[in-house]
C-alpha cells in the first residue's frame, strides 16, 4: 500500500528490496507469486530483486502500462529554471526534448526524484511560475495540479521561464 492504511496488514511504503524480503520472511519462499504491474523501468527493477532473492521466473508474472506516442509532449521550449531545492537556490536551462529533472540531473542540480516514470511522486515540486506539460501522471491529484505541482521527471517546458520549488 502506497499512503492509505492497509486492510490486511499489507507493507506500506515503496517496493524494496527490504519489503520483498519481509514479505518472504513472513509467508514463506515456496507459498507466495509476485503479480507486478507498472512501467518497464519499474518492473524490470523488480525483477531483477526478486531474481536476486532467489524467486523463480514461474513465480513472476507482470503487465507493463506502455507510455504511448500521444503522451509524449510533441513541442518542447528552451526554458531557463529557478529550482529551491530544500531551501538552496539552483538556476539551470532546460535541454530541448529533455524533461525538468533529466536536464537538471545532467547539470548535477540535486533535484529529488526515483522512479523517473511518473509513479513515485519524489520528483513533485510547486511550479510557480512559467508552463509545462506532463507526459505522464500516476499520482497528483486535480487538487495538486490546480495547486501548481508538477512531476519534474515528466515536465517538459512549455514557457521560457520556470520556477520550481519543494517545500
Ligand atoms: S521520480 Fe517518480 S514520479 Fe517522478
Amino acid at each position: 500500500m502506497s499512503e492509505e492504511e492497509s486492510p490486511r496488514k499489507a507493507v506500506k511504503g515503496y517496493i524494496t528490496r527490504i519489503s520483498i524480503e519481509e514479505v518472504l520472511n513472513k509467508y514463506g519462499k515456496n507459498k507466495v507469486d509476485f503479480y507486478l504491474c507498472g512501467p518497464e523501468i519499474m518492473t524490470n527493477k523488480l525483477i531483477e530483486d526478486l531474481q536476486y532473492l532467489g524467486i523463480s521466473k514461474e513465480k513472476i508474472h507482470r503487465a507493463l502500462f506502455l507510455i504511448t506516442a500521444q503522451n509524449q509532449a510533441n513541442t518542447s521550449q528552451k526554458a531557463q529554471v529557478h529550482a529551491k531545492v530544500f531551501g538552496k537556490s539552483y538556476q539551470f536551462e532546460t535541454q530541448e526534448g529533455k524533461t525538468i529533472l533529466q536536464s537538471g540531473l545532467d547539470q548535477n542540480i540535486p533535484l529529488p526524484f526515483s522512479c523517473q516514470s511518473g509513479l513515485c511522486g519524489m520528483c513533485k515540486m510547486k511550479c510557480t511560475e512559467g508552463k509545462v506539460m506532463m507526459k505522464s501522471n500516476q499520482v497528483l491529484t486535480e487538487m495538486d495540479i490546480k495547486e501548481g505541482y508538477i512531476l519534474t521527471c515528466q515536465s517538459i517546458p512549455q514557457s521560457k521561464s520556470i520556477t520550481i520549488k519543494n517545500l
